[in-house]
């Protein structure tokens, strides 16, 4: 169950983070062109933490339907917001974390989850509930900020930042640490790409298979 605390941070933040432009648009573009080349046209996509829905207002019109969640009722409202503005018939938004999504078990033919997993305590058991929702050899396609390779000194900023409030729950994981935990949960990386501009890219992508 996510934590409530962490869901008012992602509410509160919802607004500016809408307004904040992407750091790396070329390097995003790279990651939003390698999942439209794996997605179909008759795929059904399941997206967990889509925050203001940039990714699945990108990828709908290359599928059948995408269906983006979100755990934040305010990130919910901006994609919503968005989707409305642009006239994108096959999406739909709902709140909801991929551990306790409702959707029947393999009801998608692919699930992606961008900037997120690291935000996720108990990864192993949203993992196991995108694995339960894809269909037998359904992709999971990711990409997570490996916080591990980062400066330490972020590891002592980051709990003073949440002790005020002023940061949510991450974990500081390694490519290899999300690979090993992807594996564990049911699926095998059958692919990896590195897709930013800079130098050091430390956002694997990763597609994994339903196994
Ligand atoms: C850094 S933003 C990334 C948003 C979007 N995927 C992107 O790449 O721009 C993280 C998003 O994940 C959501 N989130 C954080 N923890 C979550 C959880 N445990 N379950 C579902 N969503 C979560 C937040 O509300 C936020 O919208």
């Amino acid at each position: 169950m996510p934590a409530a605390k962490d869901v008012r941070f992602w509410d509160r933040t919802a607004r500016k983070y809408a307004a904040s432009p992407i750091e790396d648009m070329a390097g995003y573009e790279r990651s939003i062109e390698h999942a439209r080349r794996l997605l179909k046209s008759t795929d059904v996509v399941f997206e967990f933490g889509c925050g203001t829905g940039t990714t699945a207002l990108k990828l709908a019109p290359a599928v059948a339907r995408y269906v983006a969640t979100d755990f934040s009722p305010e990130m919910i409202a901006i994609a919503r917001e968005k989707a409305a503005a642009g006239g994108c018939a096959n999406v739909e938004f709902a709140v909801t974390a991929p551990e306790s999504a409702h959707w029947p078990d393999a009801s998608f033919d692919a699930a992606l989850g961008f900037n997120v997993l690291h935000l996720i305590p108990d990864r192993a058991t949203a993992l196991r509930g995108v694995h339960r929702m894809l269909k037998p050899g359904g992709l999971f396609l990711s990409k997570t900020p490996q916080l591990k390779a980062m400066n330490p000194g972020i590891r002592l900023l980051v709990p003073l930042m949440q002790a005020v409030g002023q940061a949510p729950y991450v974990s500081f994981l390694s490519a290899e640490d999300l690979e090993r935990e992807i594996e564990a949960n049911g699926f095998e990386i059958i692919d990896r790409a590195k897709h930013s501009s800079g130098k050091k890219d430390m956002r694997t992508f990763f597609v994994a298979r339903k196994i």
